[in-house]
């Protein structure tokens, strides 16, 4: 682990807020290795002994959540406007202060994992970490054979150009002039599934991550969970190397 500032080490485990924390060290409430800490800028880790008030700090045990998550919520602890957040789909066997790892939009359904492993989490979202994520995309129109091979070879969004994907068009209502859609992509950019099917004059209607790596929905329905096991952790994080 990397040493992080003590009021962002005492906030992910759960203490209290960064700010709080920020507090209690000013006041004279904090030591680390027996030696009182007043100032700002200390840097801990692990190995470090922290004690709030006399009482040693232990760490917040590391959970690792799969969610299915639902339409119509947040990837988020806390919403402004007061909608419903993921967090508030977990029960009360969750205790520890976990966070999604990126995010779903807020129409889109599916696959999503959340920590309190910052470490963990950083590196899933790191660009260099390339992990395969399947969407299933319901989307407005037939795509011609053109348009599929711009999507796979990458195509120009504002600001970036898509890596290479993979995509199947898996059925086609020729009726309801609409198509459903696999793609599997690496990237995590904002919106980018849908970005990429409207660049192509596409408007995707429904939207769904069916998988993040070897990681599957399976035994889930939506708005369940589970944690994952040791190994997926262990697996996902020997991935990143
Ligand atoms: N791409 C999108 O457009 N939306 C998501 O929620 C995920 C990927």
């Amino acid at each position: 682990m990397e040493k992080v500032r003590l009021q962002k080490y005492m906030a992910d485990a759960g203490v209290a807020s960064r700010r709080k924390s920020e507090e209690l060290i000013a006041k004279g409430h904090v030591k680390v290795n027996g030696k009182l800490i007043t100032e700002m800028g200390v840097k801990v880790d692990n190995h470090d002994r922290i004690e709030v008030d006399g009482v040693p700090m232990e760490e917040e045990k590391k959970r690792y959540i799969l969610m299915y998550k639902p339409r119509g919520v947040i990837s988020a602890v806390s919403d402004d406007k007061d909608r419903k957040v993921v967090t508030d789909l977990l029960e009360d066997d969750v205790r520890e202060r976990v966070y999604p790892i990126g995010r779903l939009d807020y129409d889109t359904s599916g696959l999503l994992l959340l920590t309190n492993d910052g470490e963990f989490a950083n590196h899933l979202m790191h660009p260099r970490y390339h992990v395969d994520k399947t969407y299933i995309a319901k989307v407005e129109g037939i795509l011609t054979t053109e348009e599929i091979r711009k999507l796979e070879n990458g195509i120009k969004l504002k600001g970036y150009t898509t890596a290479k994907a993979k995509v199947r068009v898996m059925s086609k209502d020729k009726k309801k002039n609409s198509s459903i859609v696999r793609m599997v992509i690496h990237e995590g950019h904002n919106h980018q599934v849908k970005n990429m099917f409207d660049a192509v004059g596409h408007k995707v209607e429904k939207l769904s991550r069916e998988s993040y790596d070897f990681l599957t929905l399976d035994g889930l329905v939506s708005g369940q969970y589970r944690d994952l096991t040791r190994l997926e952790v262990a697996t996902l994080k020997k991935n990143q190397k």
